[in-house]
């Protein structure tokens, strides 16, 4: 082997080496920069996203009242809170299909998902929505009756906790079909296991913000809310109550189907 040979090997092979290194930066930068995304919502993380603005242009079908209520609470400080569009149209498919008649959402802010289930819900059909924030929620009410669905939405301002005590010892048990959870993350296992027991067999669990950003993938010692979400994740992979999926529709969805 001549010298010439050995150090034109040598080359190939650092060359090769430099190669593999500087797709283990990209894939490591887009890992990172997964990992401490934004929010994945058509009205925040995704907004800017292409594909992301295909698919609300091409599959959203918002009643006018939800349409204004959501560019209304875009004008919020908070808006990035809300839930998505396309997640919101989903939950609201999901009920109809299961001809929801009883649903609970859990964290109401202005009202967005509470309006678009109340809207699946028949005529007769109750949603309790339970908030602690009079602020937020008034800016939904007025939608909510534009849309006249108003005498179907149970506002109940107190912690959740207590209102689905309240229920539970109204002898509701087993009686409700769809429950949204989207409050406060430490909250979230007990919020789980009171809904669990107000679910009849068949009914949905929806639990919103599973990923949490991503953060979920690798909690930090000190991030109580990250942890309590893991938790519950690794919990309900295992539950023999329920069957599930998990979806990366917005910041994270699982869906508890009670069997
Ligand atoms: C992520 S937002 C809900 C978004 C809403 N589902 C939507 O359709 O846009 C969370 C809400 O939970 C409420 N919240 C926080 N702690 C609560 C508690 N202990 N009981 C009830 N609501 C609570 C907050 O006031 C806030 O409005
Ligand atoms: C749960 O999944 C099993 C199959 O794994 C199915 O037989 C059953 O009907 C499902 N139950 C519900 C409530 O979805």
């Amino acid at each position: 082997m001549s010298l010439q040979h050995v150090n034109k090997e040598a080359l190939i092979g650092s060359a090769a080496l430099g190669v593999v290194f500087l797709a283990g930066c990209y894939i490591g930068k887009r890992r990172s920069k997964f990992i401490g995304m934004d929010i994945f919502k058509s009205h925040s993380g995704g907004k800017d996203n292409p594909l992301m603005q295909y698919v609300v242009k091409n599959s959203l079908r918002e009643h006018p009242a939800l349409k204004k209520l959501r560019l209304r609470t875009m004008e919020h400080s908070l808006n990035f809170i809300m839930v998505a569009s396309e997640q919101s149209q989903l939950m609201a498919n999901l009920a109809r299909l299961i001809k929801a008649k009883k649903a609970i959402e859990i964290g109401v802010y202005t009202g967005y998902n509470a309006l678009s289930i109340a809207l699946a819900l028949p005529d007769d059909g109750r949603m309790v929505a339970c908030d602690v924030s009079e602020e937020f929620t008034n800016m939904g009410k007025p939608f909510w009756k534009e849309a006249g669905v108003e005498h179907k939405i149970d506002l109940r301002l107190q912690p959740a906790l207590k209102t689905l005590d309240d229920l539970l010892a109204a002898g509701e048990a087993e009686t409700y079909d769809f429950i949204f959870i989207d409050a406060d993350k430490v909250n979230y296992d007990n919020y789980y296991e009171k809904s669990l027991q107000l679910l009849r067999k068949g009914g949905i669990i929806a639990i919103d913000n599973v990923l949490w950003s991503g953060k979920v993938v690798n909690p930090a010692e000190d991030d109580l809310d990250t942890k309590c979400i893991d938790k519950l994740n690794k919990k309900l992979h295992k539950d023999v109550r329920i069957n599930i999926s998990m979806l990366t529709v917005g910041d994270g969805l699982t869906l508890a189907f009670k069997i």
